[in-house]
């Protein structure tokens, strides 16, 4: 049986207070385990702290490739653990596309923290551009094997992977739950080729990309979707919670 995980994306919103309160007003309402909130720097010490329910995990939404060193402004993988974050969103396309981070960095970040054991979710997913050319798979197989490349199956524990198609961010616009399933699918026999069945089959696989409360329950019935990354709709409890409770 795959975990079912539901993630929050909060990109650059909300100060430290702010996500405080957020947590005050959201943690009583919700009923499913393993929610998952991928906060700014900032605000996660003050996260790490908070006493919500065990079940909710602070991560961070980015970290270097890099151990340590001259890299002004980067925060190393080494930095979150010692704040007690438990998780870091790798390769979320916003990093990929606004900031150009290669899949040579990314193979990095993905290097880094297996070794340091700080568990992480790869996010992969294709363009609006790449979709109506009908290159989707070619491009999930190439961000998948070259981010994972020469990993081992035993390190596949720390791994969860998000399915993001880029034209469905922020756009209201989500994949149907057909086309994810597909999608969801495709990745798994990827991996399969890399790491066996047995692993690809226990990987936790995620859909994002407008996922809301209204669209929810549709998207989890698909049996290759196992939860949701999730960026506009967390950044409000209720709303973030109806789709944790869903
Ligand atoms: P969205 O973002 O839910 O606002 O579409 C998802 C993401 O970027 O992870």
């Amino acid at each position: 049986m795959r975990k079912t995980i539901i993630a929050a994306n909060w990109k650059m919103h909300k100060t430290d207070k702010e996500a405080l309160q957020f947590m005050d007003e959201f943690a009583p309402l919700i009923q499913r385990q393993l929610v998952y909130i991928a906060a700014p720097f900032t605000a996660l010490e003050s996260l790490v702290s908070h006493e919500s329910s065990p079940s909710v995990f602070i991560g961070a939404q980015n970290m270097s490739e890099h151990y340590e060193g001259a890299y002004t402004g980067e925060i190393s993988v080494k930095m979150l653990k010692s704040l007690g974050v438990q998780f870091v969103l790798i390769g979320h396309s916003e990093r990929r596309q606004l900031y150009h981070e290669g899949e040579t960095q990314i193979a990095s970040k993905v290097k880094i923290a297996l070794q340091e054991e700080m568990p992480f979710i790869l996010c992969v997913g294709e363009t609006f551009e790449e979709y109506q050319n009908g290159k989707t798979e070619e491009v999930l197989k190439h961000q998948l094997t070259s981010a994972l490349h020469g990993i081992h199956s035993v390190d596949f524990h720390n791994i969860i992977l998000a399915y993001e198609p880029i034209w469905a961010i922020g756009t209201g616009e989500a994949a149907t739950p057909q086309l994810a399933n597909q999608r969801h699918s495709y990745c798994r026999q990827v991996l399969e080729e890399m790491i066996g069945k047995n692993f690809a089959q226990s990987l936790t696989i995620l859909y994002g990309g407008s996922v809301k409360p209204e669209n929810a329950k549709e998207l989890l019935n698909e049996s290759e979707i196992d939860g949701f990354l999730v960026g506009g709709a967390s950044l409000d409890p209720q709303s973030f919670a109806k789709i944790v409770n869903c």
